[in-house]
């Protein structure tokens, strides 16, 4: 299949985990180049993929990026906006330089994005941008009050960009991916006890995969999902509250 033919797409934070699965899929159907950012270095070995180390909350390199990208290949279809970090504290044991971190990666860093690539998807009048929020974002989670709020903020900024975006007609659509726990290096330090009681939270009493994130990610980056935007899909094999 291919079913981002031709497409040029930026994805965050994909040296690893839920990003890198998004660039393996995206790159395996038929896009043109993915662009792969990440604050670590990456390498890969299909030809269409790309390796940018950047770090997203450095704003006059996001703005640079973005002209760069738009300059070689005078498209831009799809940005992920993946890359996330957590900073886990009980409310009242959390540090503002923890609470400002989070913010910056998870919630500025892609308005950075989005802001310097609007004037060229504005121009090109059609785009896909995605979104990386969270079942925490969705409900809640105890420990995780900043990155919560940004992964609920996340999906404020998705539904207001669905909104700006088209104002002038051009079909950019907007939606959010909220993944409930996925198996990757992220969720590495969580003691196995706690993996154990998440699991039996979970109506298929497993894990989620980097790969079904991806395929929801494929999904909104094709044409299928032409008339879908200001949505949060979510996977999570069935999240209990
Ligand atoms: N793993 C989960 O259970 C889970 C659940 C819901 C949502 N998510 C979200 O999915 C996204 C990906 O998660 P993951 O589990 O693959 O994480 P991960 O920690 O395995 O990978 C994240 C990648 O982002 C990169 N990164 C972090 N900050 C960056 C920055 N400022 N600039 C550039 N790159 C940066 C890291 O270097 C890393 O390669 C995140 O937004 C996360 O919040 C993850």
């Amino acid at each position: 299949m291919n079913r981002v033919l031709d497409k040029v797409c930026i994805v965050t934070g994909s040296a690893q985990g839920i990003g890198r699965a998004i660039v393996e899929t995206y790159a395996a159907e038929g896009a043109k180049m993915i662009i792969a950012v990440d604050m670590q270095e990456a390498s890969y070995n299909e030809s269409n993929i790309r390796a940018v180390t950047l770090d997203t909350t450095d704003k006059e390199g996001v703005i640079s990026l973005i002209k760069s990208v738009w300059d070689e290949f005078g498209r831009l279809d799809v940005i992920v906006n993946n890359a996330g970090i957590t900073r886990d504290a009980l409310c009242n044991k959390m540090t503002d330089d923890n609470w400002d971190l989070v913010m910056d990666v998870n919630l500025k860093a892609p308005h950075y994005i989005i802001a310097a690539a609007t004037p060229y998807l504005m121009e090109q009048g059609s785009g896909s941008i995605i979104n990386l929020s969270s079942v925490s974002g969705v409900y809640g989670n105890i420990g995780q009050l900043n990155y919560a709020a940004s992964k609920a903020g996340l999906i404020g900024m998705t539904k207001t960009w669905t909104k700006e975006l088209s104002r002038k007609g051009a079909k950019i659509r907007c939606n959010c991916i909220a993944p409930g726990y996925v198996e990757t290096p992220m969720i590495k330090t969580v003691p196995e006890e706690i993996i154990e009681k998440i699991k039996n939270k979970i109506l298929f009493k497993e894990l989620v995969q980097p790969i079904d994130v991806a395929y929801a990610a494929l999904y909104l980056a094709s044409e299928e999902s032409r008339f879908i935007t200001g949505q949060t899909l979510e996977i999570s094999g069935g999240w209990l509250m």
